[in-house]
């Protein structure tokens, strides 16, 4: 199975279930609250995990009861956590989630993932030199993606890059990216577009950026300049937080199958995480993947 060296944010996800939103200035009751361990980073070491990737994971967490919890989470589920570094004087990253029925609306408060520097990175080189692919999010600090992106191309390995949360990107950087997995908002946002564009945008990267639609599954133009879409899963969904984190997780453990089958791990391994609350509850193992895949090629005979 592929090393996969994963770039990012650890979170501890505060999520409160309401009926409605409030409104500016109005107090209401919530249904229930949970913790859950979280973050773009984390979520998506974890996600490559459970399908069997070797994971190493560089990031950052406070020194307090959140992130040792964060910590020991991510060995338990057999990440190579020796790049991880506890800040003395930040607070662990939070995710405030708020959850409707159908929306989630989410505060992210970066804590000691702001921490995360250059120079974290350069002192972890040599996990560069062993992964075979390298996954980073937005959600660090740009020069500290800027340097994620360096160092990949130092020593020749892939770069996936998952812009999200969606903001503005250097073409340097974008240089730099072996493949970009923005959703379509995301999209506009990374290179700078109007929001209708996205067909040209990845007519425009044939092979080098696929975009996440999340129940029309992924879209992305092969190298021969064509459309091509993976349809996505039908399940019924529980908590869509960290689908995407599924997604990308899923794409790097598989990236040595080559996008159109490592796309299509990654919308059903996306598809199962929904069915579970929490961002990393229901992101499968590889038998659990495997099961489903079949179960639905038995579906589409009959
Ligand atoms: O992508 C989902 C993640 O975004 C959550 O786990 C939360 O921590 C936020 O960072
Ligand atoms: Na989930």
């Amino acid at each position: 199975m592929s090393q996969v060296l994963v770039v990012g944010s650890i979170n501890m996800d505060l999520v409160v279930h309401v009926a409605q939103f409030p409104r500016l200035g109005e107090t209401l009751f919530g249904q229930s609250f949970a913790t859950y361990h979280g973050g773009k980073g984390a979520n998506q070491a974890v996600a490559a995990a459970r399908l069997g990737a070797q994971v190493t994971m560089i990031g950052r967490v406070g020194d307090d009861a959140f992130g040792q919890e964060l910590i020991a989470a991510l060995a338990d589920e057999g990440i190579n956590t020796e790049w991880l570094c506890q800040s003395k004087n930040q607070a662990t990253g939070i995710a405030a989630i708020t959850l409707t029925g159908s929306d989630n609306a989410i505060i992210v408060v970066p804590g000691a993932n702001a921490d995360l520097s250059p120079a974290d990175l350069l002192a972890a080189e040599a996990a560069f030199i062993n992964a075979d692919v390298v996954l980073a999010q937005l959600e660090s600090p740009m020069a500290t993606i800027e340097m994620a992106a360096q160092l990949a191309a130092r020593h020749n390995k892939p770069f996936i890059l998952n812009p999200a949360p969606a903001m503005p990107l250097s073409k340097a950087l974008l240089a730099q990216v072996s493949l970009l997995t923005p959703n379509e908002y995301e999209l506009a946002a990374a290179l700078a577009l109007p929001e209708a564009d996205w067909r040209a945008s990845l007519a425009a990267h044939p092979g080098q950026v696929l975009m996440t639609a999340g129940q029309d599954g992924a879209y992305y133009t092969n190298p021969q300049g064509e459309l091509q879409q993976q349809t996505s899963f039908k399940v019924t969904a529980v908590d869509t937080t960290g689908a995407g984190d599924t997604f990308n997780g899923a794409l790097a453990a598989f990236w040595h199958l080559g996008l159109a089958q490592a796309s299509k791990m990654a919308c059903a391994a996306g598809a199962l995480s929904v069915t579970q609350a929490g961002a990393q509850g229901g992101m499968p193992t590889l038998a659990q993947l495997q099961a489903f895949l079949a179960a639905n090629d038995a579906k589409e005979l009959v």
